[in-house]
């Protein structure tokens, strides 16, 4: 029996990166998955390549701009109409920007706080009612260590990282209150060798790019994408059934600093 066996999950962003290890790992541990992307391409991608592993009907896919409201409800319906039920949200679609208080451009700001924190609000407001008549479940946003440590050039991300682990403590609490079978954590990487460090790649070339990442972090190297996916996998689990609220650090040791 897998860790998940039976589990529905929802993953955004799931089209590369973490989002798509954590679909690999909870169809993996027995879960059946719906991928979504702004990428629906890219998304009905891993989906395909999922059920060529662990056969037909293990994974959907839906094309989702996570910042539209109106489609949340559509791919949420469908997701659970597709899976037979819906127990695990993974909030992973995200953005960052480079940029201090005097760079940034406001819109951009507004863009990540719309597409890294509004989708997680209106993923949550409209995923708890279907969840709920499923028994125990699970929603999982990924903040980011950014989230913890602020740095002077990382004004939108650091603002929308932050609101991502505070707003998943109330969500905790009001399910605690509301019914008590619906849990909500946040997760925090450090960097992970995912897409999102193509910039820094091309810029310092990719040896040098984790070198010089990996020196920031006390155990010396950039993670990858698995080491985020089995902290999902965690707590998608009944495994962690007492645990919500709780702010999860996949850090290499650096909050310890
Ligand atoms: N990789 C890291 O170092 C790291 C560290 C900390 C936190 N994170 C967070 O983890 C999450 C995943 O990051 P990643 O490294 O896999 O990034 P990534 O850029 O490789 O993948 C992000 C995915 O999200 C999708 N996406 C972007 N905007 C979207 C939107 N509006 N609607 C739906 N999908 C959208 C992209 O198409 C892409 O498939 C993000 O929330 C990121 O902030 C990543």
């Amino acid at each position: 029996m897998g860790r998940v066996a039976g589990k529905k999950a929802l993953i955004t962003g799931g089209a590369q990166g973490l989002g798509e290890a954590t679909a690999r790992m909870l169809a993996r541990e027995g879960a059946k998955v719906t991928v979504t992307d702004i990428n629906g391409a890219g998304a009905e991608q891993v989906a395909a390549s999922i059920n060529e592993a662990h056969g037909a009907g293990t994974a959907f896919a839906f094309q989702h701009d996570v910042t539209d409201g109106a489609r949340w409800q559509e791919v949420l319906q469908a997701a659970h109409d597709a899976m037979g039920g819906l127990n695990v949200l993974v909030n992973n679609a995200g953005i960052g920007s480079l940029g201090s208080v005097e760079d940034e451009n406001f819109d951009m700001f507004r863009r990540v706080q719309a597409v890294d924190v509004d989708s997680i609000f209106l993923g949550c407001k409209y995923a708890i009612p279907l969840m709920r008549a499923h028994g125990l479940g699970s929603i999982i946003n990924i903040s980011s260590i950014a989230g913890i440590i602020a740095s002077g050039n990382y004004i939108a991300y650091n603002t929308a990282k932050a609101a991502v682990r505070h707003m998943s403590k109330s969500i905790a609490l009001h399910c605690a209150k509301t019914g008590g079978q619906i849990r909500c954590n946040s997760v925090h990487p450090v960097f992970i060798n995912t897409p999102i460090l193509d910039r820094t790649k091309e810029m310092f070339g990719e040896e040098e790019a984790l070198a010089k990442l990996g020196r920031q972090i006390p155990l010396g190297k950039v993670g990858e994408p698995d080491d985020i996916a089995y902290a999902v996998l965690y707590l998608a689990s009944d495994e962690s059934k007492l645990v919500t609220g709780i702010e999860l650090k996949v850090d290499g040791g650096i909050s310890a600093m």
